[in-house]
């Protein structure tokens, strides 16, 4: 992995980071359907931010840290994952897949991995969270203070979504699984510190309501057993991507500290301002980008205008348009949009065709839950 990938992931570390005797686990099981239909062709975890699956970012922070041994839980979409991490020697270290036959829950994915975690102290990493500053600090925090577990905090305007602390002063005393009526508003974010003890914790719990078991009734068993859990609320920017405002958040994010490199081509009669990345093979004809934007490998821009914060990943042709502050996956063709497109996502192999005449109409041919915004 080059070192400026190392560096976007949030992570300032040396080549060669110290070798850690934690281990990671990273979660990339599960059903993306929140994110339908963006993802019903695609697994959520792998979803292009920057053009660089999320995935790899945490895989990225992992390796910055010296934790090289790494199990992901997969499940339906395993031939994906393994397709693009392989056996993660293209970012330095080991992977271990692990199968999820049915996404019974976290820490049923965590219990199924104990042969992998044996006896070491591990970091759970929940593949579709983003943590802008990195892990290091809690890295340190965790290994430094020999705790039992350690849990990250992040306030959060909706805590009916996410596991949420009751903290009586600094001790962290309750969590709760998305609760009707949240004691705070401090969520549990998807990165979390446990040693071996945690195996016994989820024995002992049953899977809840939804059918699931839960990681906060696991973290809950530790504290109601008198273990040391800490927890400490992060400094930086935290972003579940499974939501769709926060994929283009995420894409934002990422694209405030975009190194330029024009590595792709651009024509005299086009404009290429601020932080621009043109991937291997890119190339723009008589067209303005505004950065910071990313545009893939053998996409095509022609005629056209690319706004900032915008990210358009491989093998796309965007013609005669358009586009600002949006993501957009592979093999799409995007041709004579009489409007801008404005703060969207528009997934694989989409065709958006505008007309030349008049009267305007519409040809659409949309997928199930499709959300399309007409003027
Ligand atoms: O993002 C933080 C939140 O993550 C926490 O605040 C919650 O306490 C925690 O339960 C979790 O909530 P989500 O609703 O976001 O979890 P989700 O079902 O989306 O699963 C998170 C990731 O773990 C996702 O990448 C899929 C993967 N997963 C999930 C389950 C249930 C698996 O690999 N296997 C599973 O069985």
């Amino acid at each position: 992995m080059p070192l400026n990938s190392i560096e976007r992931s949030g992570e300032r570390m040396a080549d060669q980071p110290r070798q850690r005797n934690l281990k990671g686990l990273l979660l990339a099981g599960g059903k993306g359907t929140r994110l339908r239909p963006f993802t019903y062709t695609g697994t959520k975890q792998l979803v292009p931010i920057a053009n660089k699956p999320i995935l790899f970012y945490a895989i990225e922070q992992l390796a910055a840290n010296g934790i090289a041994d790494i199990g992901i839980v997969v499940g339906d979409t395993k031939d994906q994952v393994v397709a693009a991490v392989g056996d993660g020697s293209q970012f330095g270290v080991s992977v271990t897949y692990i199968d999820q036959p049915v996404p019974l829950g976290i820490a049923h994915a965590v219990k199924i991995s104990e042969e992998f975690i044996g006896n070491s102290p591990f970091v759970l990493f929940l593949g579709d969270n983003f943590l802008k500053e990195g892990i290091s600090r809690y890295v340190e925090q965790f290994t430094n203070g020999g705790h039992d577990s350690l849990v990250l905090l992040s306030p959060v305007s909706d805590p009916q979504n996410f596991g949420i602390a009751e903290m009586e002063g600094e001790r962290l005393v309750r969590v709760v699984e998305k609760p009707q009526h949240p004691p705070s508003n401090l969520a549990v974010i998807g990165i979390y510190f446990f040693n071996a003890k945690v195996f016994d914790a989820i024995r002992s719990i049953q899977p809840s309501a939804r059918g699931e078991l839960e990681i906060t009734d696991t973290i809950q068993r530790l504290i109601d057993d008198g273990l040391d859990v800490r927890s400490e609320a992060i400094a930086g920017r935290w972003i579940d991507t499974g939501k769709h405002d926060d994929l283009l958040e995420a894409n934002h994010l990422i694209l405030e500290d975009l190194q330029p490199a024009l590595i792709g081509s651009h024509d005299e009669a086009s404009r290429v301002e601020g932080r621009v990345v043109l991937q291997e093979g890119a190339e723009v004809v008589n067209s303005r980008i505004q950065g910071p934007a990313i545009i893939g490998e053998r996409t095509r821009i022609v005629n056209s205008y690319i706004g900032p914060f915008t990210s358009i990943y491989h093998d796309c042709l965007v013609a005669d348009t358009e586009i600002s502050g949006s993501v957009v996956l592979e093999h799409t063709r995007i041709e004579q949009v009489g409007h801008r497109i404005e703060h969207s996502l528009i997934g694989r192999n989409v065709e958006l065709h505008g007309h030349e005449r008049r009267p305007h109409g519409y040809t659409l041919i949309l997928g199930d839950f499709s959300k399309l915004h007409m003027p």
